[in-house]
């Protein structure tokens, strides 16, 4: 399964490409499979139906927990760095946390939770968060972990669209020196989410809260009663893992369904290789579990794999700037993983804070969400590897499953900003409008893959047809990535970011519609039109041209502006509010009434000084009404 050097990459990669079946087949037998697959794949991509290891019986957690106890089941399976560096973290070894995970398997059985059925967690980070999580994969239960930054609206309809039967929650999260009531919120949302019946509270701010009778319990009373034994349930190379839910351009996000066989052998293999993980490494992986970049590798991937994942609840610049470098000192952090935004964010704190900082731990780093500009890049490379770590950039989606393309590190040459190669398996090809190929180098097109890869994701809850729409239809026989893509003279990919209506704010992923409907539900607004534009730190931020029934004085846009953001964190979450609200008389449309965003987001830009044909348009006045009034 593990591939050291760049030639044993280039024999895997050319193998993949002419027999994947042989390929995917012999990695797979690194995994525990309680009865053998019969057709390692089954595909097509015209309805589409993917199915991997075909047959194959197992269970995640019995590859995640059970098979390394032997082994090292005292070796640290999870260690926890709380948002409080003088709290007392904690340390779970592979024994405790199988042992903790059955018990918890156990809570969720005896609140009515069987096979199949579909369980919602919206909890801190926490190593609950990841017993909840593996809790669900052991007795066969589809977890939907939603994001702690969600509003209630988010949680309701990501619950009534899986139909969530229970709720794992907290009383409330601390991030930095605020304290998120996380209850509350759940509260709020399950007033209209009639398929909840149960809701499992861990106790952890210990701020007030309301139990209502029959329907909420406490996580630690429920651990009383029960043992920690509990079998894995046999689960089909094909039944459902988890859904997680993303932006795409249209509509409420999609609930992005990934299988048991083929995610944890694509999770395990690429963690395994991009990082090039060694046996003890401490892997230290900076997103939340409620993003598919802390599914794979802070959970399932480092599990899969025997290793040490670290989780921290907190956040990079509390109590100051200078964490994640306590942080890696203080548990010797072999590999870091985290987000061209921090790294933005916290280069603007100057090199001081690092410099009182070891480091010397650090052997790899690993950057993933967006694209790592060249400036972020180096200064990661300066300052925190020392020049002495390789970076392996990382391009991936929730859709994906894991990492598609990437150098492994310390094997393939890096160029900054170039994701560089695909990982063995992956077919990439750029297109253009039409469809048709792009070949050769020194190209740039619309990013698809013509061949699936274990980690792929199999449909969108509930509704295949949008799956189909939304990933195979554009170019018939390819999924489509939705990224823009160079493949410079070296053949090097580097992802130029989103050809469709998707923005990544600090590598959050958020649709621009989701966006738009957040911001028309507010009193007074007539209609809006959200881009995204160039943001030095969070590499996009959201511009928004919203017309209002009425013209407002400059107190009241003021307000207005306030009141537009409130009513968009209550309907999405903060992370969605629009960092510029420009009140407009009307939006550039043509005769047809389609908003011609191209000019909208030049503006934003601030690049107005060639704005293409805009002859089109129903009224051209408009476009010089909005460029004067550009913020
Ligand atoms: O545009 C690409 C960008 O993030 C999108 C996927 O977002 P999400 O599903 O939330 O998953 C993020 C974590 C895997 C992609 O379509 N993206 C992700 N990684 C990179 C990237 N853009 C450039 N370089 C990357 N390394």
């Amino acid at each position: 399964m593990r591939i050291r050097s760049f030639e044993e990459y280039q024999a895997a990669y050319q193998k993949s490409v002419e027999d994947p079946e042989a390929f995917w087949a012999e990695v797979a037998q690194h995994f525990q499979w309680r009865k053998p697959w019969t057709k390692t794949l089954q595909w097509n991509f015209e309805e589409p139906s993917i199915k991997w290891f075909v047959g194959g019986k197992l269970n995640i957690t019995e590859n995640c927990l059970d098979r390394h106890l032997a082994e090292r089941g005292d070796q640290p399976a999870i260690i926890w760095e709380p948002n409080d560096p003088n709290e007392a973290g904690t340390t779970l070894t592979y024994r405790m946390l199988h042992d903790q995970v059955c018990r918890f398997a156990n809570v969720l059985k005896r609140n009515g939770v069987v096979k199949g059925d579909r369980v919602c967690i919206y909890m801190p980070m926490v190593p609950e968060l990841a017993i909840a999580v593996l809790a669900c994969a052991r007795i066969g239960a589809v977890h939907s972990v939603v994001f702690g930054g969600f509003s209630a609206q988010s949680i309701a309809d990501r619950i009534n669209d899986a139909q969530c039967k229970v709720v794992v929650t907290a009383d409330g999260s601390y991030r930095g020196n605020k304290e998120v009531p996380l209850k509350n919120t759940v509260d709020d949302a399950l007033i209209a989410c009639p398929s909840v019946k149960r809701v499992i509270v861990m106790t952890r701010t210990r701020t007030p809260v309301s139990m209502i009778k029959g329907r909420d319990v406490w996580w630690e009373q429920e651990l009383k009663q029960v043992t920690a034994d509990c079998p894995a349930e046999e689960m089909d190379a094909e039944d459902m893992l988890f859904i997680l839910y993303t932006s795409g351009s249209t509509g409420k996000p999609k609930g992005v369904v990934h299988t048991c066989g083929g995610y944890m052998v694509y999770a395990a293999y690429t963690f395994q290789n991009v990082f090039q993980y060694e046996n003890n490494q401490v892997h230290f992986c900076t997103a939340d579990i409620g993003w598919i970049t802390g599914h794979s590798y802070i959970v399932y991937g480092p599990l899969a794999c025997g290793a040490t994942s670290l989780i921290f609840e907190g956040v990079p610049t509390y109590p100051d700037a200078g964490r994640f470098w306590d942080i890696t000192d203080k548990h010797n952090v072999n590999i870091l993983y985290t987000a061209p935004t921090a790294i933005r964010s916290l280069m603007g704190f100057g090199t001081d804070v690092v410099a009182k900082h070891d480091l010397s731990s650090l052997q790899v780093l690993g950057s993933v969400g967006e694209p790592i500009n060249a400036e972020a890049w180096h200064w990661y490379d300066d300052n925190i590897g020392k020049n002495r770590c390789p970076i392996v950039d990382t391009w991936w989606q929730t859709e994906t499953g894991g990492i598609l393309i990437s150098p492994l590190a310390g094997i393939t040459k890096t160029k900054p900003t170039f994701a560089t190669l695909p990982l063995p398996g992956v077919q990439p090809i750029l297109v253009d409008e039409n469809g048709k190929e792009i070949e050769g180098n020194g190209v740039s097109g619309n990013l698809c893959m013509k061949f699936p890869w274990p980690g792929i994701l199999r449909t969108t809850y509930g509704d295949h047809e949008r799956c189909r729409q939304t990933y195979f239809a554009t170019y018939p026989g390819l999924y489509f990535t939705g990224d823009g893509c160079l493949r410079d003279e070296d053949g090097y990919y580097r992802i130029t970011g989103r050809v469709d209506d998707v923005l990544n704010v600090s590598g959050h992923r958020i649709g621009t519609a989701e966006v738009e409907n957040a911001i028309n539900m507010h009193t007074g607004v007539v209609e809006s039109a959200v881009v995204g534009y160039p943001h030095d730190i969070k590499g996009q931020g959201i511009y928004a041209y919203v017309i209002t029934e009425h013209e407002l004085d400059d107190k009241d846009a003021d307000l207005t502006k306030r009141d537009i953001n409130a009513t968009v964190s209550r309907v999405i979450g903060p992370i969605a509010k629009p960092d510029k609200i420009q009140f407009v008389s009307g939006l550039p449309k043509t005769r047809s009434g389609k908003i011609m965003r191209r000019i909208l987001r030049k503006i934003a830009e601030g690049d107005t000084s060639n704005l293409g044909d805009t002859t089109t348009l129903l009224d051209p006045a408009v476009v010089e009404d909005i460029k004067a009034g550009a913020l």
